[in-house]
């Protein structure tokens, strides 16, 4: 997997910036648009659709989703957002609940979460996390909608390296595209383990929580003068420097989540840090990665 200018790649009238490449090649922005609670408040509906849409316009193509989030009322906002987007420019991630996960209602979760985002098939469709149905019946049915065009591509959510390790023993399991677990700065626990078997079997990480939902998942992550003393150094705010931390080896896509247009604008930017060999260390030594295996962090 390998990080490179969409410019390069044939599609250069798309803003994307720094890009992921998934298992079967397709490219995707290295920095998303989040949406848990997002859709959730009538009063803020406008502000919201607005900042989705400038986020699209910057270049934060991908919007991440769930059926889950405000009980479909995310999904409902984010396609009314998109309603007159080019479909094509658009990379749509939902994620099925785990006990929809199965033969007897993943059809209609998927069928549902369609309608409300207007749009007649999915670019990634994750399982949000594990539940009690078997990964072969999800797999399979996963495969299965596949087949139908509903979805282009599936994954996983919240998978630590013994789930992936199951997967891998699944039929079809290998065709997972993607897991989305939590990481940032102040959470390295992937980084021991589950990165690196990630890595190893080309699957991208997909980063949840990139900000540590604004410090409050770390309390006195903002108030760090090393991030601060990077963020000056580079003319940009401590949400960036966490943002170009988390993708900064090319096979992690960050989902930031914001209400606001200037935020989501920041957010967009983030993609054009580089952080220094340098300020990785101080990163590194500020926020040390574990020594040893640390169980997924879990939102
Ligand atoms: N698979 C899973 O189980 C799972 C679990 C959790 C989350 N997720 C996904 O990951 C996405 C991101 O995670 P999250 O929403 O929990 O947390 P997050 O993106 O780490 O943080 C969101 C918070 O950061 C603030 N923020 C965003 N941009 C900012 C900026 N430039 N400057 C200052 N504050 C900023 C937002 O407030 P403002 O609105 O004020 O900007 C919001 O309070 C979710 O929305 C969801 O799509 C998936």
């Amino acid at each position: 997997m390998e990080q490179e200018n969409i410019a390069e790649t044939g599609l250069e009238e798309q803003k994307m910036g720094k890009t992921v490449k998934l298992p079967d090649g397709t490219l995707v922005p290295a920095i998303g648009q989040g949406t848990w609670f997002i859709g959730e408040q009538r009063a803020k509906r406008k502000e919201e659709t607005e900042t989705l849409q400038a986020g699209i316009e910057a270049g934060m193509t991908l919007i991440d989703t769930a059926e889950m989030y405000g009980s479909g009322r995310s999904e409902e906002l984010i396609g009314e957002a998109v309603r007159d987007c080019d479909r094509s420019r658009l990379f749509l991630v939902s994620k099925v609940y785990p006990y929809n996960a199965g033969r007897k209602n993943i059809f209609k979760s998927c069928r549902e979460t369609l309608k409300r985002l207007n749009t007649d098939y999915l670019d990634l469709y994750l399982l949000h996390w594990r539940g009690a149905i078997p990964l072969e019946e999800t797999v399979d049915c996963m495969e299965q909608l596949k087949k139908e065009g509903k979805i282009r591509q599936w994954g996983v959510s919240n998978f630590d390296t013994d789930d992936m390790e199951e997967l891998w023993s699944v039929p079809k399991g290998k065709n997972c595209a993607v897991n989305q677990v939590l990481y940032h700065l102040a959470s390295r626990g992937i980084e021991y383990d589950l990165l690196p078997w990630l890595r190893d079997h080309g699957v991208p990480v997909m980063a949840y929580c990139p900000l540590a939902q604004a410090g409050d998942l770390k309390k006195g992550l903002y108030e760090s003068p090393v991030l601060a003393e990077i963020g000056a150094a580079h003319g940009c705010s401590i949400s960036q420097v966490l943002l170009a931390f988390t993708i900064r080896d090319g096979d992690v896509i960050a989902i930031p989540r914001t209400g606001k247009k200037e935020h989501a604008l920041e957010n967009a930017m983030a993609g054009e840090i580089e952080l220094t060999g340098e300020e990785l260390l101080r990163l590194e030594k500020a926020f040390p990665p574990p020594d040893r295996k640390v169980y997924l962090d879990i939102l």
